[in-house]
Formats: structure tokens, sequence, C-alpha cells
């Protein structure tokens, strides 16, 4: 039985918009029903055509698709197309106080059919979707060559998600978008595909510590080093970690999901902090605190 939140279960439970809009402006739909998951998205925006003053769903999937359709679909309302398609499947999965990793791409399914939605509106070519896809492309927006034939991902989309999500490993992949998840075929390209992004963005200029920051700028460091170092680190560990506070030199952070009570939440808030001294400020001091 997987681990969801409270907030995923009551989506699950009560889904919000759930329908479909027949005058909708933006419709989006990926996945495939004969890979088990699939969602249509149905926008409807104002007279000016400017905010999204409506969001329904149809999903054939999970709980925690059904719960992600319902949380992007409350996400998006009030937004104009823009704001909407700033949405990442993180937000996605934060919304809902988070998701197992091995559910993540749930999120990512969402957040796919917003950018097909808005894509299609705006006129973009997009591929026709193959409910069935008979290795076409699950996701009609992302060209390129398709890598995994079990479940239509092509290698355009497996770039996106991993940069996106700092993944560092096959099995990261499989779970947020479920490549490799079938007869793992093309495992051995998903590896490349790491090394080709991840490899990427170790080749440039090495990361270091600013010699002056302003209170706020370092507040926005520590959160970008927080989203982006370590946070999918205790994610491919099942664990997850929520910043509290900043006080001066002080981080307070709170561990959650697998890392909330582990015996090792010392050492990981000492990994935290050097990670945060080597890339911040030296002074910095990591608190764990039960909040
Ligand atoms: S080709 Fe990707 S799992 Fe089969």
């Amino acid at each position: 039985m997987w681990d969801y939140t409270p907030t995923v279960k009551e989506h699950f439970l009560n889904p919000r918009n759930v329908g479909d809009i027949p005058d909708a402006d933006a419709v989006g739909e990926v996945g495939s029903l004969a890979c088990g998951d699939a969602l249509k998205l149905y926008l409807k925006l104002d007279d000016n055509k400017d905010k999204i003053v409506d969001a329904k769903f149809q999903t054939f999937g999970c709980a925690s698709a059904i719960a992600s359709s319902s949380a992007l679909t409350e996400m998006v309302k009030g937004k104009t197309l823009d704001e909407a398609l700033a949405i990442s499947n993180q937000d996605i999965a934060e919304f809902l106080g988070g998701l197992p990793e091995e559910k993540m791409h749930c999120s990512v399914m969402g957040q796919e059919a917003l950018e097909v939605a808005i894509a299609k509106y705006r006129g973009h070519e997009v591929a026709p979707h193959d409910h069935d896809h008979d290795h076409g492309p699950a996701y009609p927006d992302q060209e390129g060559t398709i890598v995994c034939k079990c479940f239509g991902i092509t290698d355009v989309f497996l770039k996106k998600v991993i940069e996106t999500n700092k993944l560092t490993t096959a099995e990261q992949v499989t779970h947020f978008t479920k490549a490799g998840g079938g007869c793992g075929g093309c495992i051995p390209r998903i590896k490349e595909l790491i090394a080709e992004v991840m490899g990427k963005q170790e080749s440039g200029e090495p990361r270091k510590r600013p010699e002056k920051l302003s209170n706020l700028k370092k507040m926005q460091m520590i959160q970008e080093v927080l989203e982006r170092d370590i946070r999918p680190l205790l994610w491919a560990d099942g664990g997850d970690l929520e910043l509290i506070d900043i006080d001066g030199p002080k981080v307070q952070v709170a561990f959650r999901k697998a890392c909330a009570g582990c015996a090792s939440s010392g050492y990981t808030s000492r990994v935290v902090e050097q990670k945060l001294r080597d890339l911040v400020a030296e002074d910095i001091v990591v608190e764990e605190v039960a909040a």
C-alpha cells in the first residue's frame, strides 16, 4: 500500500472538477489507456481569452493520477496561460503534500496535459494523440525519437524530466515517466540520457560560494540549493525535507516522509549543512525541528 498524504487521499476520494467542458477553449490529452494511465484536461478561458476560469479532467489511472489531476485543475483556475505553464510537476506534487516517488509520473502526466492543451490552443504543432498509442508518443507535444517502446516515451521528453527533476538513476526515471518499467530494453539508453543531461550540467563552471551576499539573496540561494541539490536526493530514498525558517546563519528544516524520525536524520542534517556551507555561506548551521 502506498503511503499517501492526507491531501492525496482527500483529492482521490473527493476529486474536484471531474468531467468535461463541451465548449472548452483548450484540450490536452496525454498518456495511454494501453499503458494504464491517461488524462484529458479541459480549460475554459475568460472572455478576454486571458485567464483560465474553469478546468475539468477525465482520467484513467490510480489514486495518485486522480489526485494529481484534481490538484492541477484547482491550481490553474484564475491563472493566465503563461502563469499556468510555469506550474511544474513538482508544484503539483507539493500541492498534494508530496507523492511517493514511484507515483511521480502522475504529476508529470498532469503537467504535460497542461502543456499540450496550451500548445494546441496557441496553434503549435502537436502530434495527434493516439489512445492506444501503439508505440507512438504518449506525450504528443514532445518531439524526438522514441526511447521506450513499451510506453511511447521520447528522448526529448525524458531529457526534460531528467533535467527538471534532477534525476540521477534509471529507476528514478521509471518512477517519474514509466519509461523502463516494461521490458527494460530501453534502460541502457535511459542511462545514456541521464549522463548526457547531468554530465552537461556538471561540465559547466563549478559552482562556488559567493564572496558576499545580501540577506535576501542568501535566503534565495538556501532555498535554491535545498530544491535543486538536496530534496531530489531525499526523494530517491522516499524521504523529503521542508524549509521551516532562516534566521541569520541558522537554517531550520523538518524532515518528512521516510526521513521523518529516521535514525540517520542527524547525519542527513550535517550533509545538508555542508552543502549549504559549500554553496551559500560558510557560517550556516542547520537545525532539525519537529514542525
Ligand atoms: S522499451 Fe522501455 S520498458 Fe520496454
